[in-house]
This record gives structure tokens, C-alpha cells and sequence, in this order.
């Protein structure tokens, strides 16, 4: 198939776009760079060996959107683009409804236009709402903040959209949290700033871009006290989205729901551990008040796409770090501006 990635740039997208090539797959890229660099797909393209077609626009400009569909064929759409920082989200909700709800208008709209039926859509844990512990697919969503609310109206968009059009088939993928890099150590995760999430600060720190790692509480309902999460290896994640773009050119129903996670929980201080396993020495941590927000468990039932996918995330919580730590190690400042 001919794919448009939408924020192919951006940490998944950029893996997703790796995987989707090899599997024979035609790439064409669209990022307006908000939140990533144009040298990522330098890097891509050195690790696919193809000339990737790269669109720099912002998805809210229809004008712009409806261009690129006449322009390029298109067989389905892996949609990533958005704003992803919860707390962020809180300060400027404004900025991400416009922008996480406006891109999905534009691209659905063109899709509509050009008779493009297939679209992955990029949610996450983050709509179970306060209720993540073995969720599975048919539980009520909710959120707890813009962030997570622009990913339960979309979710719901797109369902309304699916019952007016019912050729149109939906993927609706909810991550739980991706961590690691691809095993080249040439891509991975480069946040902007101080990081917010967990294993990107644990690597700064190891790199010694950061002096000790704040856990943020250690007095939860948990195994040792700290939070736990399904943290799954962004290359698993990768291939979650191939499976379901196959699984979009057979269903029968307009909509799909799979979580996209391990089923498996990791504490903040096993993960710490398991990252100073993978660097070969202690990292300095100071336990600090909780995060305003935060949930103490969070894990997926990932049996639903196990089953309806043939997709399982295989790598393990020390391959995460390892290979966090080569990319991390390579590349101590990121991509190149
Ligand atoms: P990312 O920020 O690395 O990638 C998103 C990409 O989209 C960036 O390259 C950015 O420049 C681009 N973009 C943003 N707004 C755009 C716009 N208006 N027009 C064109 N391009 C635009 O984020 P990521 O971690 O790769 O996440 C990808 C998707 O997965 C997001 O929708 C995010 O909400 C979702 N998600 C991420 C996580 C996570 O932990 N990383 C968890 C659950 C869900
Ligand atoms: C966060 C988002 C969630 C998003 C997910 C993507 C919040 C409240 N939630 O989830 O919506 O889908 O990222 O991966 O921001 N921790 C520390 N010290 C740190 C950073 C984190 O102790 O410096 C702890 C947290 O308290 C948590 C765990 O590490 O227990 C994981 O945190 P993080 O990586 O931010 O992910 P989530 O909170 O699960």
C-alpha cells in the first residue's frame, strides 16, 4: 500500500515509517515539525535505504491537505499527528483541540474526497481515565485533561463518521507507554525540553544531562510503592500498526479497538533498576512528592489484539533500555537541528 504517516517525523511515526518500508510498503510523510526535526528523515532514509516523500505543513490547513491527496495517491492513512504533553494540555487546551481535533478533520475530510477508506488512529491508555488497571477494549472512556479528552472526542468522531459512511474502516489503537529505540541506536525518542515522561529522563540522567531522577511518590498501593505502567518497546508498538492495516482490508465492521500493550506492569524503581542494568552502574534518584494526576497502576488486557491482530509485543523491559541507553549514548543531544 501506498501509506501516508502523519507526523512520520515524530517518535512512533518515525519508527512505524522503518517497519512499514521493509514490509514493502510505499511511505509518503506528513509533519509540520512542531514537536520533531526535518534530520529525522535523513536518518530514515539512510536506515531504509528509499528517497522518503516529506510534505512540511501544517494537517489544519485544508487547503494544503486537499492538495497533497491530489497530488499523491494514497491508499490509507497512519494518523499520529498531535500534541501528546498532558500538562501542557492543561495550560493551552485551546491549542490542543484545535490542533489534535483539527488534523483529523482535514485528513478525514480529504480521505472522504479522494475515496481513501483506512485509517489508523494514534489514542492511548490515556481514555480509560482514572480506570487502567487490565483494561480491556469495552470499558467507558473518559479523561482527566484536555489532552486525554482530545483523544476520546476523536475516538468518537471517527465513530460517527464510520456509522454516516460504513465503507470507511477505522483502527482505533490505544498505547499504553512506549519506551526504547530502534536497535541501530539512529532514531529515537528526542523530547523538547525537560522531559515529563519517565524513561527519557532516566536516560538523560544516565547521560549526565540531568543530575538524579525525581520519583514522584513511593507511598501507592503498589508492589514497591512507586507507580506502575505498561511500558511497551516502540518497535512492538511499530508492528501493531502494520497488523492493523492488514486488518482493516478484511473486517467487516466499520471500527476496531485494540490496546496496544504488554499486559505486564513495571514499577518507576524496577524500570530505574533495569536502566541501570543496561548503563552498568547506579543512577542517582531522590523520592519526591507525587504528580498531580498520575494513577498509581496502569496496564492493558492486550488479548483483544493478540487475537484480532496476530500481534504480540514480544521485547522485554531490559531490551527497552538497552536500547534507550545506544540511542541515548549516540546521540546525547538528540537529532541534529
Ligand atoms: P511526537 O510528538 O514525537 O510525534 C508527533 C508528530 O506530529 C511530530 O513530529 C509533530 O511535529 C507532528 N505534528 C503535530 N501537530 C501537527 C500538525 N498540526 N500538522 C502536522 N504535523 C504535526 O509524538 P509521538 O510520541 O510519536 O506520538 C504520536 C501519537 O501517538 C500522538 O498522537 C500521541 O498523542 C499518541 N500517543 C503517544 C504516546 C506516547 O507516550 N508517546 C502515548 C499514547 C498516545
Ligand atoms: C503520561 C501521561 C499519559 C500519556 C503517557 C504516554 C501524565 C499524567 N500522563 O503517562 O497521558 O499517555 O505519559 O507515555 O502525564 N515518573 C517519575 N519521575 C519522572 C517521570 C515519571 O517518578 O521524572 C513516574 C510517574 O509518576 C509514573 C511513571 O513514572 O508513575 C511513568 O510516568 P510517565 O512516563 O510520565 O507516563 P504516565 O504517567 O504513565
Amino acid at each position: 500500500m501506498r501509506v501516508l504517516v502523519s507526523g512520520g517525523a515524530g517518535y512512533i511515526g518515525s519508527h512505524t515509517v522503518v517497519q512499514l518500508v521493509a514490509a514493502g510498503h510505499q511511505v509518503v510523510i506528513v509533519d509540520n515539525f512542531a514537536n520533531s526535526k526535518p534530520s529525522v528523515v535523513n536518518r530514515l532514509e539512510a536506515l531504509t535505504g528509499e528517497h522518503l516523500p516529506v510534505h512540511a505543513f501544517d494537517l489544519r490547513d485544508r487547503d494544503k491537505t486537499e492538495h497533497l491527496f491530489t497530488q499523491e495517491h494514497i491508499d490509507a492513512v497512519i494518523h499520529f499527528a498531535g500534541l501528546k504533553a498532558v500538562g501542557e494540555s492543561v495550560e493551552l487546551p485551546l491549542e490542543y483541540y484545535e490542533n489534535n481535533l483539527g488534523t483529523t478533520f482535514s485528513l478525514v475530510r480529504a480521505m472522504q474526497r479522494h475515496g481513501v477508506d483506512k485509517l489508523v488512529f494514534s489514542s492511548s491508555a490515556t481514555v480509560y481515565g482514572l480506570d487502567q488497571e487490565a483494561a480491556t477494549e469495552d470499558r467507558p472512556t473518559s479523561a482527566t485533561n484536555p489532552y486525554g479528552w482530545t483523544k476520546v472526542m476523536q475516538e468518537q468522531i471517527l465513530r460517527d463518521i464510520a456509522v454516516a459512511n460504513p465503507s470507511m474502516r477505522f483502527a482505533l489503537l490505544r498505547y499504553f507507554n512506549p519506551v526504547g529505540a530502534h536497535a541501530s541506536g539512529t532514531i529515537g525518542e528526542d523530547p523538547q525540553g525537560i522531559p515529563n515522561n519517565l524513561v527519557p529522563y532516566i536516560a538523560q540522567v544516565a547521560v549526565g544531562r540531568r543530575e538524579y531522577l525525581s520519583v514522584y511518590g513511593d507511598d501507592y498501593p503498589t508492589r514497591d510503592g512507586t507507580g506502575e505502567r505498561d511500558y511497551i518497546h516502540v518497535d512492538d508498538l511499530a508492528a501493531g500498526h502494520l497488523a492493523a492495516l492488514t486488518r482493516l482490508t478484511t473486517m467487516d465492521e466499520p471500527v476496531g479497538v485494540w490496546n496496544l500493550g504488554t499486559g505486564q506492569s513495571t514499577s518507576v524503581l524496577e524500570m530505574l533498576h533495569a536502566f541501570e542494568r543496561a548503563v552498568g552502574h547506579e543512577l542517582p534518584h531522590r523520592i519526591v512528592d507525587r504528580r498531580v494526576g498520575d494513577v498509581a497502576v496502569s496496564y492493558a488486557d492486550p488479548g483483544k489484539a493478540n487475537a484480532e491482530l496476530g500481534w504480540r509485543a514480544s521485547r522485554t523491559v531490559d531490551d527497552m533500555c538497552v536500547d534507550t541507553w545506544r540511542w541515548q549514548q549516540a546521540n546525547p543531544h538528540g537529532f541534529p537541528d
